[in-house]
């Protein structure tokens, strides 16, 4: 097997040395929970715990060595391989992986994109992976890992061989963007939309332009900069694309302007087609998942296929397959007693944007004789001083998506509960568990039922029940996977 890392390569890399008894690199891990053998564990710091506290376990795990700071070292002679690292900073481990992961992009021969927006990050990253990784070796982000440990955990684990690269970047504060595209230097860098997420550290919809705004600040130079045209943050962005070094800009939407451009979009209920222009090629997809915001971030998709040179008509013969990822849509019957019900899995977090889309994707659902359309929906946060308006206002999406029945989690969406006229009212409670009985409770035939809520709220404990209520034995290793997603 090639090692992922040399010892030449990750010494010249981090200016540590090794020592002890290290096993070849094959793999990169901060988490002694998901690390695999050959894994080389970083020790760096986190909110709660220091890694160094897990650095026997990791070593005893299997992992190939373990990257501590140099005045930690002593305490873990003899336990196995050991990367000492010092630095002017308060986590030189940290600063070792961000070293490493440098030097990967260094190295790389790979494309490499960088997808942000205030929602659909993950779900457009992942369907790159998916169109891509048929097109030749392709190296992504896990779950969200987006972050100032995410994004360069993720460049030192793409392997040299790597044909493509998809990094997905994150923020909640402006500047945050900034190092982490430096880091990734794409040679695409996508913004899927700009939405009112995170508004709490934010003054202004146009303040979290800026911020998306700054990934364009890592383009490679001539890289192509993708920009979302129907969005209302759309001339910003493109401020921001201009004053970077990318030496082309692609939009997409429906806008009759985009390069990258739906002419038709077919809904129904499991799957979408979509009738697109691609830069001047026509092309008609299926796609896999539902809903009109999953068809638009395809348009981004479309537009990186083409900016990487990769095959447009195999592309869209891939996203026919493209399932959701875990808790944005995910689909699973309920078999009642006397027929079945449609769970719909958003589970995955919730902000006023992601909650309307699930809400239009509910509306396109078709129900049986009897059933109805159910929304659970609990508190969305970070939403700052307009929470309250944020969450009421959710009462005309409710209605024009014709839901039947609303089910509230949480004190910020009882002021939702209580915009509704009592004919859709369900129940309202304070935490997410407490809504499992009276919804089992409510349960028919033919009924389709939408969960949705901040991760926090801990909504997805209703899909577990429902699940193992109704659709066999909860899928441990996705309630694994729910744990570590954010
Ligand atoms: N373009 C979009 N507009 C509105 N909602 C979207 C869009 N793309 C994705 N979503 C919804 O937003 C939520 C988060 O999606 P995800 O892909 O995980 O985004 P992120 O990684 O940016 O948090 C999901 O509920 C998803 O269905
Ligand atoms: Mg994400």
């Amino acid at each position: 097997m090639i090692p992922l890392w040399t010892r030449e390569a990750l010494e010249a890399a981090t200016g540590g040395s090794l020592q002890g008894n290290p096993k070849p690199i094959t793999g990169a891990s901060i988490d002694t929970r998901t690390l695999q053998p050959g894994d080389l564990f970083f020790a760096i710091r986190g909110d709660a715990r220091d890694g160094h506290d897990f650095v026997r376990d990791a070593l005893a795990r299997g992992a190939g060595a373990a990257v501590v700071a140099t005045d930690r070292a002593e305490e873990f002679a003899g336990a196995g391989g050991l990367l000492a690292v010092s630095g002017g900073t308060d986590d030189p481990v940290l600063d070792a992986m961000r070293a490493l992961g440098t030097a990967s992009r260094r190295r790389t021969k790979a494309g490499i994109v960088a997808v942000t927006g205030s929602v659909g990050k993950t779900g457009t990253k992942e369907a790159l992976r998916h169109v891509l990784s048929a097109q030749g070796e392709t190296h992504a982000s896990i779950a969200s890992y987006n972050n100032h440990w995410g994004v360069p955990l993720t460049l030192a684990r793409m392997p040299a061989t790597s044909r493509y690269g998809v990094f997905e970047i994150g923020m909640n504060h402006p500047r945050e963007i900034v190092p982490l595209t430096a880091m990734v230097r794409p040679d695409i860098a996508l913004i899927t939309t700009v939405e009112p997420v995170h508004i709490e550290h934010f003054a202004s919809l146009s303040a979290i332009a800026d911020a998306k705004g700054e990934i364009f600040s890592g383009l490679s130079a001539g890289g192509t900069a993708i920009i979302n045209r129907d969005n209302s943050s759309y001339a910003r962005l493109l401020a921001h694309a201009q004053a970077s070094k990318a030496g082309r800009v692609v939009t997409f939407g429906e806008h009759p302007e985009a390069d990258v451009r739906a002419l038709r979009i077919v809904m129904r209920p499991d799957l979408s087609v979509v009738d697109a222009v691609v830069m001047g090629i026509p092309v008609t997809y299926q796609l896999g998942t539902p809903g009109r915001h999953t068809a638009m971030n395809s348009l981004g998709v479309m537009a990186v296929v083409h900016a990487l040179g990769a095959d447009l008509a195999r592309a869209a013969l891939s996203l026919a397959a493209l399932k959701p990822p875990v808790g944005r849509g995910e689909r699973t019957a309920l078999k009642l007693t006397d027929g079945e019900a449609f769970l719909v899995d958003e589970s995955y977090n919730a902000n006023p944007a992601s909650v309307r889309a699930a809400l239009a994707t509910l509306s396109g659902i078709e129900t049986g004789s009897r059933g109805r359309r159910i929304a659970v929906l609990g508190d969305m946060l970070e939403l700052g001083a307009a929470a309250e308006e944020h969450h009421r206002a959710l009462a005309s999406a409710v209605e024009d998506a014709r839901v039947d029945l609303v089910f509230t989690a949480g004190p910020m969406m009882r002021h939702l509960f209580e915009a509704l006229p009592m004919s859709r009212r369900g129940v309202s409670a304070g935490i997410s568990t407490d809504l499992v009985d009276p919804l089992l409770g409510a349960l028919r035939p033919g009924d389709a039922i939408m969960v949705k809520g901040s991760n926090s709220i801990r909504m997805g404990r209703i899909v577990e029940a429902l699940k193992a209520r109704y659709a066999g034995a909860v899928d441990r290793a996705e309630s694994a996977q729910a744990a570590i997603r954010q």
